[in-house]
């Protein structure tokens, strides 16, 4: 019997779903781990595998109290396969099998549709590491520094609980999908990530934080549609990585938060009111609340990108069958078959954004994206409450939704961040209003430097208001080697 609330760690690789008595999964998966280290050591963080990082490491899969912190060299943090409990008598939510047990095998007319879900979302995964790999030489503090790594020790058992699945549900096809995943890297011509927000270059921590919010959210809205699925295996995989997501949206969170939190509280000290005096904010050695929002946008766009086209038969397959919900699915009241519904999706219409009635069945990634538009919302409500509570008039907003996009409906239009379609020369006179410049991005780099005493916070970002594990914020959270 296995116990699947505690994880073993009696095999190579650690896990709460009987490993050691599955031999055939087993073998194949330390057959992969070896490639997977290769993989890290080449494109994870740049210049500290040796140092001892202070990382939490999950012991069980209970609601509370999962975690171990303790000091590990990220190559040998113990990657695992952590699946949450299964809940009795489980039945498929959604879709044509609706009320039907949940599946423990994916039924042989969805392996295809299953295998391109796992390989997308697993894609994903160690794209942001690569992305990342640089930081670490720019860290504004030690505390920063090991959430990062953090993030990015996570992200890779993200890998390994999609190539589980691979492994152990997709037999052949899914050990050649496993292998193909440590294969693409991000931002490579001939062999990019597969989505194109993992392509795109993390340049600096504002960067960064801005990444763990935004996209590290589309990651979220995914893994809870996924979170649904009628194939049970793929639903606990989701829930329990979505306990460790929830800390990569704290880091993007407060890492924004304290961003706007300095420079507002620098403003204050050197009497400027206006946000907009931007050569004088700067000259505090501080990011410029206007500049915060152009990376804002930005970031917005790519992540909206990834929810797919507003209108999508593949969508609408991956509900019917049963392998990927909507977000909350089990808390929405409605039939779950969707078959008579229609959702109102935002289209182009003689120049103009209209809302326009659509089958719902089709609408599916318009509605994850409606979701959510609705949870970055409240995140920048919050962060909001900084400028309020120290006296400076800005207000950060989330522009149009159809601004700057690149996939879907408005991929071929220019639209302005209040949602007005522009014409080309328009754009090019006001891109450097809306989007980071090279000159943006060549003042951010400047403030970029490397604080590696302990309870040190460089000058561009605010202390935290706690440290992690109730550590206080001057622990060495990293003990960088030699
Ligand atoms: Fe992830
Ligand atoms: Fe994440």
């Amino acid at each position: 019997m296995i116990d699947i609330d505690t994880v073993s760690y009696d095999t190579k690789i650690p896990n709460n779903v009987g490993l050691s008595e599955d031999r055939r999964v087993l073998k194949a998966l330390e057959k992969w781990h070896p490639g997977y280290i290769d993989w890290w050591k080449e494109m994870g963080p740049e210049g500290f595998q040796d140092s001892l990082v202070y990382l939490r490491t999950a012991m069980n899969v209970g609601a509370d109290g999962w975690a171990k912190f303790d000091y590990v060299r990220m190559p040998e943090y113990r990657w695992g396969v952590l699946l949450a409990p299964q809940k009795q008598n489980r039945v498929v939510p959604f879709g044509e099998h609706l009320g039907e047990p949940a599946w423990q095998e994916i039924p042989g007319e969805h392996r295809a549709l299953v295998r391109r879900l796992l390989v997308i979302q697993g894609d994903t995964e160690p794209g942001s590491v690569e992305q990342q790999r640089h930081l670490g030489t720019t860290a504004p503090s030690l505390y920063d520094l090991r959430n990062l790594f953090q993030v990015n020790v996570e992200e890779g058992r993200h890998l390994w609980a999609m190539v589980y699945l691979l492994q152990k549900y997709l037999g052949r096809d899914g050990r050649e999908e496993a292998n193909d995943l440590l294969m693409r890297r991000s931002g490579d011509p001939d062999k990019p990530r597969m989505l194109g927000a993992f392509n795109e270059a993390t340049p600096d921590w504002l960067s960064f934080f801005m990444f763990t919010f935004f996209t590290d959210r589309d990651g979220k809205m995914q893994l809870e549609s996924l979170a649904q699925s009628g194939f049970d295996p793929l639903s606990r995989t989701c829930r329990f990585m979505l306990t460790e997501e929830a800390h990569h949206m704290f880091v993007g969170e407060t890492g924004v938060g304290r961003t706007i939190q300095r420079t507002c509280e620098a403003m204050k000290a050197a009497g400027i009111e206006d946000p907009n005096e931007i050569d004088r904010v700067r000259a505090l050695g501080v990011i410029d609340l206007p500049t915060i929002q152009k990376k804002a946008n930005l970031h917005y766009a790519l992540s909206l990108d990834l929810f797919g086209s507003e209108v999508s038969t593949n969508a609408a397959n991956a509900f019917n069958s049963g392998i990927k919900g909507r977000y909350h699915e089990t808390r929405i009241e409605d039939d779950h078959r969707l078959v008579d519904d229609t959702y109102p999706v935002i289209r182009l219409f003689d120049g103009v954004p209209t809302v326009v009635d659509t089958p719902a069945l089709t609408a599916l990634n318009m509605r994850l994206r409606d979701d959510y538009i609705t949870d970055c919302t409240r995140g920048i409500a919050r962060w909001n409450r900084i400028p309020a509570k120290i006296g400076i008039d800005f207000e950060m907003t989330l522009p149009h939704q159809a601004f700057y996009r690149q996939i879907g409906e408005f991929a071929n239009v220019h639209i302005s961040p209040d949602g007005v379609v522009i014409d080309d020369a328009t754009w090019a006179a006001r891109e450097g209003d809306w989007l980071p410049s090279p000159d943006d991005g060549a003042f951010i780099a400047s403030l970029m430097h490397a604080e590696t005493e302990p309870g040190h916070y460089a000058g561009w970002i605010a202390p935290p208001r706690q440290g992690i594990d109730n550590l206080p914020g001057d622990f060495e959270y990293v003990k960088i080697a030699a």
